[in-house]
């Protein structure tokens, strides 16, 4: 494939990335989350080339991305609980797992078969501009190499897929960092993925708690699984000072060649975990290691860690 493009955060920018996406093209967007890689969802060919680009397994499914609760309306079936946390966090960084409504036009390999479709309406407004622009459902991804540490930063995009796509809209960096909260909400609330809602806002709005897809019994999330998230040099958690060759992380007290937030901020430390990883692995180079200090399990920091346990676990 051409060079990847840069395209500017403008008119002209957003036009040319509707314009690809219309063709049928791979665009990368930034959301308030993580960077996004957008194909047309109704196209079995789009969704084709984003399952390609990021050499991902295809029984993992897609993400889709609409402007509003009334767009995904058209396309799912948004019960009394889902309406009541989209209203409260659409648009935003939560994704809602709902039944697919029959001949809704998304393409069969976007929900990997399923009955069901997992929406989200971003709230960075490059997005909300995008989809307007383009005017249908854009599937997207995280736009990394499937396994890798996802993008907060268009050139993370490029680190990992120039070449592979036609093109990413600028937008800087990501406000938080950490790809959205997935909840599914029939028959029951159930907490798939941590992310960039915390747990507590959720049950605070549903007024009940959140059962996890681990008390749930299922794994119904299976990108949830394992090794994820990646650098190349191994992780090691919990660490409160750097052993010889280590790169430290730090968090608040814990001082690192590296902190994710000198003052202890859970919001800081989303934002930067992504880049921070690769940052580290920068530092540590080809046989070094990572170490990343504690951090809270509690709302942001249940995310952060969920992200750093999966970078840590054993690869496969
Ligand atoms: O913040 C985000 O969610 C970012 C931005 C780009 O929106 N996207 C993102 O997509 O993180 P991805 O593909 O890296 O993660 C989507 C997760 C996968 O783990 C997948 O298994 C799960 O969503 N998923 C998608 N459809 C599903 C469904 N019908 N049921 C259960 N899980 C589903
Ligand atoms: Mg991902």
């Amino acid at each position: 494939m051409a060079m990847t493009l840069l395209l500017p955060p403008d008119d002209a920018g957003i036009a040319r990335a509707a314009e690809l996406l219309a063709g049928g093209e791979l665009v990368a967007f930034p959301t308030e989350t993580v960077y996004g890689l957008g194909g047309d969802a109704r196209s079995d060919l789009a969704v084709a080339g984003i399952f390609a680009a990021k050499g991902r397994p295809s029984f993992n499914p897609l993400i889709v991305h609409l402007p509003d609760l009334a767009a995904a309306e058209r396309i799912a079936q948004v019960g009394d609980r889902a309406r009541r946390l989209a209203m409260a966090f659409w648009p935003g960084p939560l994704t809602l797992v709902l039944p697919l409504r029959e001949g809704a036009g998304i393409s069969p390999l976007v929900t990997a078969g399923l009955p069901t479709v997992a929406i989200r309406v971003p709230a960075h407004p490059l997005a909300q501009r995008l989809l307007r622009a383009f005017g249908g459902p854009v599937a997207a991804p995280s736009a990394n190499p499937s396994g890798r540490v996802s993008p907060s930063r268009a050139d993370h995009v490029l680190e990992g897929l120039s070449g592979r796509i036609a093109a990413v809209l600028d937008g800087g960096p990501c406000a938080v960092g950490l790809e959205s909260t997935i909840v599914q909400t029939d028959p029951a609330a159930v907490l798939l993925r941590p992310g960039g809602v915390p747990v507590e806002a959720l049950e605070t709005a549903l007024g009940a708690p959140l059962a996890t897809a681990g008390t749930a019994g299922r794994p119904t999330s299976p990108g949830q699984l394992a090794s994820h998230y990646a650098p190349r040099a191994c992780l090691r958690l919990d660490a409160t000072e750097a052993r010889p060759g280590e790169v430290l992380v730090g968090f608040g007290p814990v001082r690192g060649r590296l902190s994710l937030s000198e003052s202890g901020d859970l919001t800081e430390a989303a934002a930067r975990l992504f880049h921070l990883m690769r940052e580290a692995d920068r530092l540590a180079g080809p046989d070094g290691r990572i170490a990343f200090a504690p951090v809270p399990d509690s709302g942001l920091g249940r995310a952060i860690n969920d992200r750093l346990r999966r970078a840590a676990a054993p690869r496969g």
